[in-house]
């Protein structure tokens, strides 16, 4: 049997494999609430544009709403036959109403159609996400402020660098996901201007207005070119971008995870909720929430990876190879959404080792730049200098296997007799963090600052980019 849909000039049905490869009902159906409101707004166009009659617009409507119920339901007749959502929608329309549903696909194409629902799926997506990374980022400055004294060892070349706090350490990871909410709200307003309108590719013939479908649709504009219109697919892209972006920033942090929960680090403990046993060694705790938050990130990269190489070549205008766009947004959309949740549980869950960390932070001489520091504003020795004093300080240090601060003032003035004993009092990691005062260092009296004014600055009701 030829398409109903499409079948005029056919004399034969498509075959079995056809089909197969063809249809996209199992996924595209997520777009179904987007397909209803566009059509909605459509119909409604063209009835004040007289193109349709009032009635038949209405009975559209009336058709459209109740498809709405079928589909928010879960009884919508999904007909794998119809091949998309487009004209499953367009089809049970035209059995519920009569031929006025066959009114419908006037001045339209599903070109212009299918960029349309897409775009608005997206649109919601990223508010959803937004709203998401927002209540992650709360519980990060939530943990940083009640550890904005906790002292942690900071890292380089993952080797001690310089004492930080841990309120410092999950703050750095608050701009983070400011910046990936930043990107996402970039990518929206990109993404709003309606591709309604522009038919198969070339516009319409019909006296449309493009502008109201555009505005009931709360698109800021229609897109201005009818072949960019139904050929673009930048938004996807863009969408899939920031996604990976924020994916590859939770992998971060849940790398950092699994290695402060390892015995050796000892840094954080997890709950039940989030750690499992293993099967055969009886001891063991994983954190394998953290390691698949940090594998994931490999599907949302490779998905944008898949459809960077779908779209690269393509002519203008649509082509099939486009129908691929949805999978990867939608199945990046679930992935984001579990990483999300997994994330914040997470971060909720940990409870620093207070004891631990701090004693980590001793270790490696990770106060040798304080040293370093003192001696270059006590003395008055230009810092290169100081910088070499000092590692002779560390050599002697390590040579009799002690810190720093353990080292004796007759030690110290066998390196350089200017030294005084007020240097012990730059050498714990206390005093270390606390001196580091300047905008945006890890001093507790700044994180305490930067906590308050992250919250104002992300979580408000309205992003302050
Ligand atoms: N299911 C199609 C897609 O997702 C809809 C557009 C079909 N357009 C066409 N000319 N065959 O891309």
């Amino acid at each position: 049997m030829t398409s109903k849909m499409w079948g005029g000039r056919f004399s034969a049905g498509p075959s079995a494999i056809m089909n197969e490869i063809n249809v996209s009902l199992g996924f595209d159906r997520r777009l179904g609430k987007q397909d209803v409101r566009g059509s909605m707004a459509h119909a409604e166009m063209l009835a004040e544009q007289g193109i349709i009659s009032k009635e038949d617009s209405a009975a559209i409507k009336q058709g459209l709403i109740r498809i709405e119920l079928e589909l928010a339901n879960g009884n919508f007749p999904f007909k794998q036959a119809l091949e998309d959502i487009h004209m499953n929608v367009e089809q049970h329309l035209t059995a519920l109403v009569g031929p006025a549903g066959g009114r419908l696909h006037t001045a339209r194409s599903r070109n212009d159609q299918v960029a349309t629902d897409f775009r608005m799926w997206v649109r919601a997506a990223i508010d959803t996400l937004d709203d998401e990374i927002k209540k992650l980022q709360d519980v990060l400055i939530g943990k940083a402020e009640a550890n904005a004294d906790t002292v942690m060892p900071g890292f380089t070349h993952l080797q001690v660098g310089q004492p930080v706090t841990f309120g410092h350490h999950l703050l750095a990871y608050v701009e983070m996901f400011g910046r990936d909410r930043g990107r996402f709200a970039d990518a929206r307003r990109r993404l709003n201007e309606c591709p309604l309108g522009a038919g198969a590719m070339a516009g319409t013939s019909f006296p449309i207005d493009r502008q109201s479908t555009a505005s009931n649709l709360d698109f800021d504009r229609p897109m201005a070119n009818s072949m960019d219109a139904v050929s673009d697919r930048d938004f996807a892209l863009e969408f899939l971008a920031a996604a990976s972006i924020l994916a590859v920033h939770m992998s971060r942090f849940a790398e950092e995870l699994v290695v402060w929960f390892s015995p050796q680090f000892g840094f954080v403990t997890l709950t039940d909720a989030f750690t499992t046993g293993s099967s055969m060694m009886p001891q063991k705790r994983n954190p394998d929430a953290a390691e698949l938050v940090r594998a994931k990130s490999g599907r949302v990269i490779g998905a944008l990876m898949g459809l960077l190489t779908v779209m690269k070549a393509l002519p203008l205008t649509y082509s099939k190879d486009m129908q691929e766009d949805k999978e990867a947004v939608f199945g990046v959309f679930d992935t984001l959404e579990l990483c999300l949740a997994a994330t914040m549980g997470m971060a909720d869950d940990m409870q620093p080792n207070k004891e631990r960390m701090a004693a980590s932070a001793r270790l490696g001489y990770s106060t040798a730049t304080d040293f370093a520091d003192w001696v270059t504003q006590k003395l008055n020795v230009p810092f290169r200098e100081s910088h070499h004093i000092t590692g002779q300080a560390v050599k002697l240090a390590e040579s009799k296997g002690v810190e720093l601060r353990e080292l004796t003032l007759a030690d110290l003035q066998g390196i350089d007799e200017r030294i005084t004993a007020d240097i012990f009092n730059v050498l714990t990691v206390e005093a270390a963090a606390a001196s580091r005062t300047s905008y945006g260092g890890t001093a507790p009296s700044n994180v305490r600052a930067q906590a308050q004014a992250a919250r104002e600055r992300y979580l408000g009701s309205k992003l302050k980019w």
